[in-house]
């Protein structure tokens, strides 16, 4: 059966500011997308799901990583935008400038990663599902891919669709993409609701057997 996401037109993942993204990411941006709560559950979420030891991809990554403290991971690769922001990250073993609207194929191995996460930046995602089905092509079988979003975001540069369905689609949306990608067990867990902090939903799925 077909995905719905192939009866989007093109224009579902237009951006309002058709700049080029590295313009707009240029000047680092050290602070937090979501409160304090918000990055508390999802740390405790990383823990339970995030094997210790394993090579972890933090995609889209800045000066902040969530992951919990106290576990050691084998390699932490962060991705982004800004190289100035990805120095800051103290959770980074090393990282990786790439704009993914531009090149959505990842420069790292088949099977070569244990888990992945992108956390409040799949809306900005062009291209999700090439993207998301790379992710996959460089995770072990079986590995988690963790997608987490909140109800903010840079308006003008989040795609139309992800704009025009509003917060009651986007955990849908996202599951179509990993679906598209490839990905299976795909699960959605509300880890806040929004009544005292940022609202945080995490989208998982895992890779798929070769
Ligand atoms: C709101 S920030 C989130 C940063 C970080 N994950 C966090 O939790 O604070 C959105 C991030 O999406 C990434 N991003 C946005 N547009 C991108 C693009 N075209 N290609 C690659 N990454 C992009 C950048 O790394 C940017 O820092």
């Amino acid at each position: 059966m077909s995905s719905p996401l192939s009866q989007l037109p093109p224009e579902a993942f237009a951006k309002e500011d058709a700049r080029d993204d590295a313009e707009f990411y240029a000047e680092a941006r050290l602070k937090t997308h979501i409160d304090d709560a918000a990055i508390a559950a999802l740390t405790g979420f990383y823990r339970q799901v995030l094997p210790p030891g394993g090579v972890v991809l933090d995609l889209m990554s800045s000066w902040v990583s969530h992951l919990p403290e106290e576990v050691v991971y084998g390699e932490v690769i962060g991705h982004g935008m800004n190289a100035q922001e990805l120095a800051a990250n103290p959770q980074l073993s090393r990282g990786f400038l790439q704009d993914l609207n531009r090149a959505p194929t990842l420069p790292l191995d088949d099977a070569s990663i244990d888990a992945a996460m992108i956390c409040v930046g799949v809306q900005y995602l062009q291209q999700p599902v090439k993207v998301l089905a790379d992710v996959a092509r460089t995770l072990r079988p079986g590995g988690p891919l963790v997608v987490s979003y909140s109800n903010r975001c840079f308006p003008t540069k989040a795609v139309a669709v992800w704009r025009d369905i509003g917060p009651q689609g986007h955990a849908r949306l996202i599951e179509l993409y990993l679906e598209a990608a490839g990905f299976t067990g795909i699960e959605v867990h509300r880890l806040r609701d929004g009544r005292t902090s940022d609202p945080l939903t995490v989208v998982m799925g895992r890779a798929p057997a070769p």
